[in-house]
């Protein structure tokens, strides 16, 4: 039981391996794909005051408030930041991913923005997103275009096809959408095509209420909410009919409450790639005590390294008892054939190396997300 597994392991472990190699030669699409990224959104007009939104930061530290005052736009006074990158996840349920001010389980409104960013609106009627959606009040003498406001730009919606080439049996039709700000739904796009051998599409404008033309994702589709549901995954085989108006939905549903995800795509590597890449790479609010600094590319590849090993643990975990993965814990080394040991080992040497050397020359500046990826490219060692 355990060799079996253990070469699937080996094998889906040497095919990541490949992409990191790749990272290590570093062709253009890659680099692109590792480069940072980050936009600044501003609650304080008044001051011009901004705060970093980056991809792949720890986020956390203080939560700040939006200052009442008429520049400050329709939600001043809201707490906002915060959040930290452990907490987002949500669920499949609107209203989800909220690490603190979920107070009211009907709604959404009202609530604050402890990644900096807002929820997606799923139109002017559904739990409470109505605020973020509508032209809710006027400035200037005009209508407020909320969505044009939006941290991060208007929202978006992409698709999510494998690229069967590297997708050895996975259905083309398994296609996903992606939901989100623009900013992030871009990077993110790039970053899936790299990652997880998604096949590069461009974004559109997300219009939920175009709903009889069946061309956008619905609530009910969703099969993810992250960053307190200011981004989705959704799939149009699902459907979650407790995200439906009709049975009475409420932000606070668990995974128990919903409907179980069709058989086909349960198990699916493809799905758990891009869940896991989002989870680790979407823009989030960066502490107030960050430097403004990068993540090096070694660092980034430890991260998704890591999170590899992890989602791999987890397909583990689904499918042996914990009693054997405690026994192949304690017996890996003498399990994994050499070769491939110090493949592995040499390649997660060089990325901590690399993360290191980076470490050094900006140790000052550096401090708060290093020591925080710094854990998680040790994970790559140890986990
Ligand atoms: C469906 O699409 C057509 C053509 O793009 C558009 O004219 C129509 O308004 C859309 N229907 C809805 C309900 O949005
Ligand atoms: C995404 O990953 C999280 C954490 O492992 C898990 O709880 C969730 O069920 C996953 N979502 C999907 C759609 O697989
Ligand atoms: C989803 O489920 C609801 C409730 O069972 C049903 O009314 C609706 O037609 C279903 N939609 C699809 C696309 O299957």
């Amino acid at each position: 039981m355990i060799p079996l597994h253990f070469t699937t392991l080996l094998l889906v472990g040497l095919a990541q391996l490949d992409i990191v190699a790749a990272q290590k030669g570093c062709g253009k699409a890659q680099e692109s794909a590792v480069k940072n990224m980050r936009f600044r959104i501003s609650y304080t007009s008044s001051t011009m005051d901004t705060i970093a939104v980056s991809a792949w930061s720890g986020g956390g530290g203080p939560r700040r408030a939006i200052p009442s005052n008429a520049a400050s736009g329709p939600f001043s006074g809201r707490e906002y930041g915060g959040g930290d990158r452990h907490t987002i996840y949500g669920t499949r349920a609107y209203g989800s991913g909220y690490p603190y001010g979920a107070d009211n389980a009907n709604s959404v409104a009202g609530r604050p923005f402890p990644y900096g960013v807002w929820p997606i609106s799923w139109g002017p009627s559904y739990l409470g997103g109505g605020e973020y959606f509508s032209a809710s009040s006027s400035n200037n003498g005009g209508d407020l275009d909320l969505d044009f406001l939006r941290p991060g730009g208007p929202v978006g919606v992409v698709k999510l096809a494998p690229d069967t080439s590297h997708w050895n049996g996975v259905d083309a039709n398994e296609v996903y959408e992606m939901i989100g700000d623009r900013e992030s739904l871009m990077f993110m796009m790039a970053d899936l095509v790299d990652w997880c051998h998604a096949q590069p599409q461009l974004i559109r404008r997300f219009n939920p209420s175009a709903a009889s033309n069946n061309t956008q994702p619905q609530p009910e589709n969703v099969l993810q909410y992250y960053r307190a549901s200011s981004f989705a995954i959704a799939y149009s085989g699902y459907n979650n009919t407790f995200a439906l108006g009709s049975s009475n939905p409420t932000t606070s549903q668990s995974f128990a409450d919903s409907s179980p995800l069709p058989s086909q795509i349960a198990n699916s590597a493809f799905l758990q790639c891009i869940n896991s890449t989002i989870a680790n790479a979407l823009p989030i609010a960066d502490s107030v005590d960050t430097k403004e600094k990068g993540i090096t590319s070694g660092a980034i590849i430890g991260i998704v390294f890591g999170s590899f090993v992890g989602s791999l643990l987890i397909y583990l975990i689904g499918t042996l008892a914990w009693a054997s993965i405690a026994e192949w814990r304690e017996n890996r080394a003498e399990s994994i054939p050499m070769v491939d040991q110090e493949t592995i080992e040499r390649i997660v040497q060089e990325v901590i190396q690399e993360e290191n050397d980076q470490h050094g020359k900006k140790e000052d500046e550096n401090e708060d997300t290093a020591s925080s990826t710094h854990k998680k490219a040790e994970n790559t060692v140890y986990v």
